[in-house]
């Protein structure tokens, strides 16, 4: 065990900023990527060693910073799937999740034992709700614990993160000292989760500034702070940047959103915030953002649901249109009604769906795709024919539309490589 802990201290005291205890003045925020631990825990996500490989090679391609490989001590496939995830790995620092618990964090670090760069999670629960009803621990010996086991943690591996679980719902001078006792026994990260996603983007602002304020040592050890929003109330995006407004350089988070109940933070839409709204946040990252769209795509295969179509940025509807209005916006110039564009986040391009709100513009450019030059008369009387189908049916699809073609128009069509594009 020894020999693993000097390793980790060489290797992290060299790559990892805020271990080099300046304060931090940089704006990069960190993306910790719990789509393999926190993700899938939830129904319908759980995922075989080979599958969170298949994910964690993803994770690495979009850009993520730390990948939650699992909770070592949940099962035995956790364990493997960490240590496999560690061999083959590199860029990303790999995490595993720990109760603040001796058997469970000794645990954590054998399964990380052959990470380049590790991370053990510790959490340990700050309300009251928590401690008295689950836990039935005091106030005191939550205290104790905290700092007894970040203080074992850190004696495995340099690099720790204490999470108190339920932040949101604790008492503040109880969680200020909580952390404060983190801090002081070595904790790199500190994680404020919302754990029940009751929240609000004010009040979770507000927290991450008072803890910051109240703790002097979390700048002064260049302590990085943490958010991890749940989606209860449908706010988990918005607490995560209200986060980093208010010093958060760590976002927690899934792809597409998985977790538990309503789910995580939803990375791909935290990117895109970031992206998009940079004159607003004015912070780095490495996220590769033509590489989400894919990464969604393998987690939907890998689990057994995809993200809903309306879903944002990654949705099959995110940059699809259907109304008149819209499509004619979109073809004289698409800042219309986008503000990416898909080939930002890696979709190929916008789709113009045609139903029973599309207009003439549409309907033309669809054909004309298909290799139909239509004169304003045929178009007339193609798209009379096209709405009354469009009543009748929910997809209109190409073959619907050339049945609708008078013979005369159909027999003008264009060779393939002549069509617009
Ligand atoms: O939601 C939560 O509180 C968690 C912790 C274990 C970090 O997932
Ligand atoms: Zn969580």
């Amino acid at each position: 065990m020894r020999v693993f802990c000097e390793r980790l201290v060489t290797v992290n005291s060299e790559i990892w900023l805020p271990l080099t205890g300046k304060p931090m003045t940089n704006n990069q925020v960190f993306f910790f990527d719990t789509t393999l631990r926190d993700g899938e825990q939830s129904p319908g996500c759980s995922m075989t060693t080979q599958e969170k490989l298949t994910m964690a090679h993803a994770l690495e391609e979009v850009g993520v910073d730390i990948i939650e490989a699992g909770f070592a001590m949940a099962s035995e496939g956790d364990f493997a799937a960490i240590s496999t995830i560690t061999q083959a790995i590199r860029k990303p620092r790999i995490a595993s999740l720990a109760r603040a618990s001796k058997e469970d964090i000794e645990i954590a670090a054998r399964a990380l034992q052959f990470a380049d760069r590790a991370r053990i999670h510790v959490f340990l629960a700050s309300s009251d709700l928590h401690l008295e009803y689950k836990l039935k621990m005091s106030r005191a010996q939550a205290l104790d614990s905290t700092g007894e086991s970040v203080r074992l943690a850190k004696s495995l591996c340099d690099d720790v993160e204490f999470s108190p679980e339920d932040a949101t719902r604790s008492d503040r001078e109880f969680l200020v000292e909580m952390v404060r006792v983190a801090v002081e026994a070595g904790a790199t990260t500190i994680n404020m989760p919302d754990t029940v996603g009751y929240s609000t983007p004010e009040e979770y602002g507000a927290m991450f500034r008072e803890v910051r304020e109240r703790i002097p040592a979390i700048d002064e050890k260049g302590v990085i702070l943490s958010s991890h929003c749940h989606d209860d109330l449908g706010l988990a995006v918005a607490n995560s940047l209200a986060a980093i407004q208010n010093g958060a350089r760590q976002v927690e988070c899934t792809v597409n959103g998985i977790g538990e109940r309503a789910g995580n933070a939803a990375l791909e839409e935290i990117a895109a915030a970031l992206y998009v709204r940079g004159d607003k946040y004015g912070v780095t990252n490495g996220i590769v953002m033509g590489n989400l769209f894919p990464t969604s795509e393998v987690l939907g295969q890998l689990i057994t649901f995809r993200p809903s179509p309306n879903k944002a940025v990654v949705g099959g509807n995110a940059f699809a249109h259907e109304s008149g209005i819209h499509q004619h916006g979109m073809l004289a110039n698409p800042l219309c009604y986008e503000i990416m564009t898909p080939q930002l986040v890696g979709v190929s391009r916008t789709s113009l769906v045609l139903g029973k709100h599309s207009g003439r513009a549409a309907l033309r450019h669809r054909l004309e795709q298909l290799g139909f030059e239509v004169s304003r008369e045929e178009l007339q009387h193609v798209y009379y024919r096209f709405v009354a189908l469009a009543d009748r049916k929910k997809n209109i699809y190409d073959q619907d539309l050339v049945g609708l073609l008078p013979d005369g128009i159909r027999e003008r069509r264009k060779p393939a490589g002549q069509a617009a594009s």
